[in-house]
């Protein structure tokens, strides 16, 4: 399935082709679109966890000067609302808001000020009084809530053999809890838009993922054809997961905007990055693993505790990859929700296994201890290169090759098995290893190329309603139009992120660099047969598309193509894999911590720029050392608020926290996963990277975190596991 790839346009380290416009300020996100005559909204959020609004008196508010309306339940536009709740929601759903005087959570818009300025609108928005009634005892606490757990609508509950057997013919069993926190996404670029209302429908500049999807969920809440919703998100500063669907501001800046008549911009604040646009919930990890003494594996029980909120349901799917990472006859996945007065949780990168693999790979880590086998060869002796949970074989796995060609590059025969071995002074020095997988998806994507002819250069135009989160989009769809058509990258020009534009899947779940290049590929190769049909060439033979068009007599041509699946992509299970190596020292009096070094080494189909691959992945990385040793969101026990609420008191690791970090790829191309070979970076980085440095962090210390964020306070009052040597 794999060969070496080619040296051509795509494959190369190319700076990005929009750089200079982001450098000069000329690439426009969502607020910064100089909209002529817009005005400027200020969400309110409640202060109370759950109970009813009384009474909302705007009136001092309104007296303001450059205030033009304050919107609350009592004057909202009507909705769309949920026919049931709690409503299983998606990347399209419906974003209700304002429609009654209930609050579910601690931050939940209760209204929204409109002013000439975005000054007037906080200034008033701070005179808007509000008389709840409040309840007494809100869901918050998440151990107090555990009896309401409920099997969600959608379950991914599956089992495969007997769990109870095979633990039963195991010489050894790891049964362990792991924990991770609340966590926030945090992209750069706040939320925010400009709406346009018009003739009964809505421009919006919006910081959105998936464009097709922010119309389908606009239009569906605003219950308006979905021609009357155009959503522009030509670049986007960072979503990781958080820009995937409509948050409310969405909607309440649409709302404003049609009420007022004048265009609204509404950027919501750091603070409310916390309560208003999503989180990943705190999932709670039940591990159970048999294993005979030759390290066979007997049995993988992996059952998930997480909270959803009162009246929607978001399950992250942490069990997923405990169903196909190792060979294991018998396995039960299950994944619980808890309806919690808190804010719904949603997508966070690689969502299902950054946390799912913390648990699977620090248990299986566990287990080899316990078995005193290394831990490398554990794994690559219960490796598949069948999908057992989908009965049918992986595209490519080149997880062994990830695992033995890291090791060797980390120096991993220096580790010593036995914890608290490796000293330097007040450090104790650790190595850990983890295995990664992601599942790569690949989804249908339309795309048109206009060709046009300047003397005998011809210059590219592609388009498609595709984002560009941060990622590269442009420059390897870019790179590609310039390899299909066979003319330099320079003469390609990439317009994304516009409704108008033909409709890609938007980037999410890795699919991204899969969907959008083939979805180009697909254009190019139409424009450049149509041309050939007409001259009646046939379509093997090579001619340069400059000569094409010349003898065509065309100045331009316009073509669109689609790609989608093949039926032997549906036959396979399509993943990326890979394997994080990671050094970490720990002072075994104050129990700080630092990471050394990291080595990544990464199997992920054909890579089509080194340079912003190796940006998704040591992003990736990053925040998977923040995931495990300083990122939480924690909650008020009393009243439901986040007190971590700024980056003052939401850690997130920075350079001097990563010293040095290698980056392989495994040179591979996946047919099967599509025509151009490739498969999804963008997630992978963060998989399993917590469980590789909790590993070490076992190695050095001889003591198991299973509780994220592994901050020096726990690390310090951790017992020693059974059976290490002080
Ligand atoms: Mo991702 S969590 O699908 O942006």
């Amino acid at each position: 399935m794999s060969s070496i790839v080619e040296k051509t346009a795509v494959g190369q380290a190319i700076d990005r082709v929009e750089g200079h416009l982001k450098v000069t300020g000329k690439a426009k996100y969502a607020s910064e679109f100089p909209v002529p005559n817009k005005v400027y909204a200020q969400g309110i959020n409640s202060t109370i966890a759950k109970g009813e609004i009384v009474s909302i008196d705007t009136s001092e508010a309104e007296k303001q000067e450059g205030v033009l309306k304050v919107i609350t339940h009592q004057n909202a536009e009507k909705l769309k609302t949920f026919e049931e709740e709690p409503a299983a929601i998606s990347t399209d759903s419906i974003a209700p808001v304002l429609q009654d005087h209930k609050v579910h959570y601690y931050g939940q818009y209760i209204g929204v000020v409109i002013a000439e300025t975005f000054e007037q609108a906080q200034y008033a928005a701070r005179l808007v009084k509000v008389e709840y009634r409040k309840e007494a005892s809100p869901a918050i606490i998440f151990e107090k809530n555990k009896d309401k757990a409920y099997r969600p609508k959608e379950s991914s509950d599956y089992s495969r053999g007997d769990l109870e057997k095979g633990l039963s013919e195991a010489d050894e069993i790891i049964d362990a809890v792991y924990n991770t926190p609340i966590e926030h996404h945090h992209p750069m670029e706040l939320h925010a838009l400009i709406a346009s209302w018009e003739n009964g429908g809505v421009t919006a500049y919006a910081s959105q993922q998936m464009v097709e999807d922010a119309t389908i969920a606009i239009s569906e809440t605003f219950q308006i054809p979905q021609e009357k919703v155009r959503v522009i998100a030509a670049f986007v500063g960072g979503g990781f997961g958080s820009k995937l669907k409509v948050e409310r501001q969405v909607i309440l800046a649409t709302m404003a905007s049609k009420m007022i008549g004048r265009p609204v911009q509404m950027t919501v604040t750091r603070h409310q990055m916390f309560t208003n646009t999503g989180m990943r919930q705190r999932n709670e990890q039940h591990m159970r693993i048999g294993a005979k003494k030759d390290g066979t594996l007997t049995a993988l029980a992996h059952e998930t505790l997480s909270h959803t909120s009162i009246n929607e349901e978001f399950q992250e799917s942490c069990g997923m990859v405990s169903k196909m990472l190792y060979k294991v006859p018998n396995n039960l996945v299950t994944h619980r929700l808890m309806p919690m007065n808190l804010q719904t949780p949603f997508a966070m990168r690689a969502p299902g296994e950054a946390t799912g693999s913390f648990a699977l790979e620090c248990a299986m880590d566990e287990m080899a201890w316990k078995l005193k086998m290394d831990p490398i060869d554990f794994r690559i002796k219960n490796d598949t290169q069948t999908d057992l949970s989908e009965d049918q074989p992986f595209s490519s796995r080149l997880l062994v090759e990830c695992l033995r060609i890291g090791a060797e590059k980390f120096g991993w025969e220096k580790r010593n098995m036995k914890p608290r071995t490796n000293k330097e002074g007040n450090w104790l020095k650790g190595y850990g290893v983890s295995a990664a997988s992601r599942n790569s998806p690949y989804k249908e994507t339309h795309s048109k190329v206009i060709l046009k002819q300047h003397k005998d250069l011809v210059e590219a135009t592609i388009k498609m309603d595709a984002t560009d989160i941060g990622t590269g989009s442009y420059t390897i769809i870019a790179q590609t139009a310039a390899e299909y058509l066979k003319i330099p990258v320079e003469q390609v020009s990439v317009e994304l992120g516009d409704s108008d534009f033909p409709v890609t899947p938007g980037s999410g779940g890795s699919w991204g660099a899969a969907s959008y290049c083939n979805g180009a590929r697909a254009a190019c190769e139409k424009a450049l047969q149509e041309l050939k049909k007409k001259l009646n060439i046939p379509e093997a033979e090579e001619v340069p598309v400059a000569e094409l068009l010349q003898k065509n007599n065309l100045m331009e041509y316009e073509a669109e193509g689609s790609a989608k699946p093949s039926e032997e992509f549906e036959k396979h299970s399509v993943y990326s894999f890979g394997a994080n190596f990671c050094e970490v020292w720990v002072d075994k009096d104050t129990g700080m911590w630092r990471i050394n070094r990291m080595v990544n080494v990464g199997s992920a189909g054909r890579i089509l720029n080194p340079k912003t691959a190796y940006g998704q992945i040591i992003g990736g990385l990053t925040m998977g050392a923040g995931m495990a040793l300083a990122e939480q969101t924690r909650v008020e026990p009393n009243f439901g608020n986040f007190i971590t609420r700024s980056f003052a008191d939401y850690h997130v690791p920075v350079n001097l926290d990563l010293a040095q970090i290698d980056v392989i790829f495994l040179p591979e191309e996946d047919k099967i996963a599509n025509k151009m070979g490739i498969k999804g970076i963008g997630e992978l980085g963060i998989t399993s990277v917590a469980a590789s440095i909790g590993n070490a962090i076992f190695n050095a210390t001889g003591k198991r975190m299973r509780d994220l964020p592994i901050t020096p306070e726990k690390l310090i009052t951790a017992p020693l596991e059974p059976g290490v040597q002080a």
